[in-house]
């Protein structure tokens, strides 16, 4: 984990309310596995005060400018702009400083590479997906499952169909492919390939009804948690959540930042993991 200064080499509007910024990233390539996320600080301005988490989409390299310097190494992040801090990101430019924290957490277990993979992502919680996608095409059979509210929340189709990833596309309110929830594709998946695996990230509601789909089928499951997150680092336990086996006489807590943020179902409490995330309102 690195905390440095950096610089944006582009950032642009990808669809209405989504960015996408590539920032200069020496090092990445070594230390980042797919589900890690870094912290964004904006640098020329004070509020907002803490860092805000984005995980990383892709991780790639650009070639030198000149004989003996060094290729340009950069992360990719997609954001959603829903707020103070994600508002002042898309008014940022080429060249702006910014300071980087990352990359931290824990990642995706790849598990066997005989089982088929299912990727589930709601909306941007596709965004962690594509660096496993990347990762698992190597060695097995990758379906994705994407859904969201509108055709606006469904992100870089092609990019992972050109990893060699089969897509399957729903939206609630039928704009682009299926109408209906991507929870219902899976269970339909889960039917024909029982034997798979699947990893999904999203809007807690859509994590909760993977998890059920996947316990009533005995399938393995990791999911990425989103929590409202401080530090990003441990410190200041603004993003617990309780863990499988808590109780008060022996509370078992987890730290998003530290302990995932993707965590295999059966660590976690699932019945009480909804409306856990701290709102530190005050100090944004
Ligand atoms: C590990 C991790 C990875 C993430 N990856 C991405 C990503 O790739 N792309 C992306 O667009 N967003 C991602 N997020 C969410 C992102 O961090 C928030 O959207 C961002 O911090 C909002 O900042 P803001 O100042 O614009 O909004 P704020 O003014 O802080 O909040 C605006 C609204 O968004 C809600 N919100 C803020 N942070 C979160 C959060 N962490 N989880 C759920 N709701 C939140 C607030 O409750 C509020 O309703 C990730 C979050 C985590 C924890
Ligand atoms: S964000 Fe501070 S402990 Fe996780």
């Amino acid at each position: 984990m690195k905390n440095y200064k950096t610089i944006i080499l582009s950032n642009q509007e990808i669809a209405p309310g989504y960015c996408r910024m590539r920032i200069l990233a020496p090092g990445y390539h070594k230390m980042a596995s797919p589900g890690q996320f870094i912290m964004f600080r904006v640098q020329r301005s004070l509020p907002p005060l803490l860092r805000r988490p984005f995980g990383i989409f892709r991780i790639g390299c650009l070639p030198a400018d000149c004989d003996g310097m060094p290729d340009k190494e950069y992360i990719e992040i997609i954001y959603k702009v829903v707020g103070s801090g994600t508002e002042i990101m898309q008014e940022l430019h080429e060249g702006d400083r910014i300071e980087l924290l990352g990359p931290l957490g824990r990642g995706f277990e790849l598990g066997d590479p005989d089982e088929e993979k299912i990727l589930v992502g709601g909306g941007i919680g596709l965004v962690p997906l594509f660096m496993l996608a990347e990762k698992l095409v190597e060695t097995s059979r990758v379906r994705l499952l994407m859904g969201g509210r509108s055709r606006e929340d469904i992100i870089a189709v092609t990019e992972f169909e050109r990893l060699g990833v089969e897509t399957y596309v729903s939206t609630e309110d039928g704009s682009l492919g299926e109408e209906g929830l991507v929870t219902q594709v899976l269970q339909r998946k889960l039917e024909k390939y029982p034997r798979a695996s699947v990893f999904a990230c999203g809007p807690m509601p859509m994590i909760d009804a993977v998890q059920k789909i996947c316990a009533a089928n005995k399938t393995p499951l990791q999911v990425s948690l989103e929590a409202l997150m401080a530090c990003g680092v441990g410190a200041c336990l603004g993003c617990v959540v309780k863990g499988a086996g808590h109780s008060d006489a022996e509370p078992r807590y987890l730290c998003t930042c530290k302990h995932g943020p993707v965590f295999r179902a059966e660590q976690l409490d699932w019945n009480r993991l909804e409306n856990q995330a701290a709102d530190c309102g005050g100090c944004k």
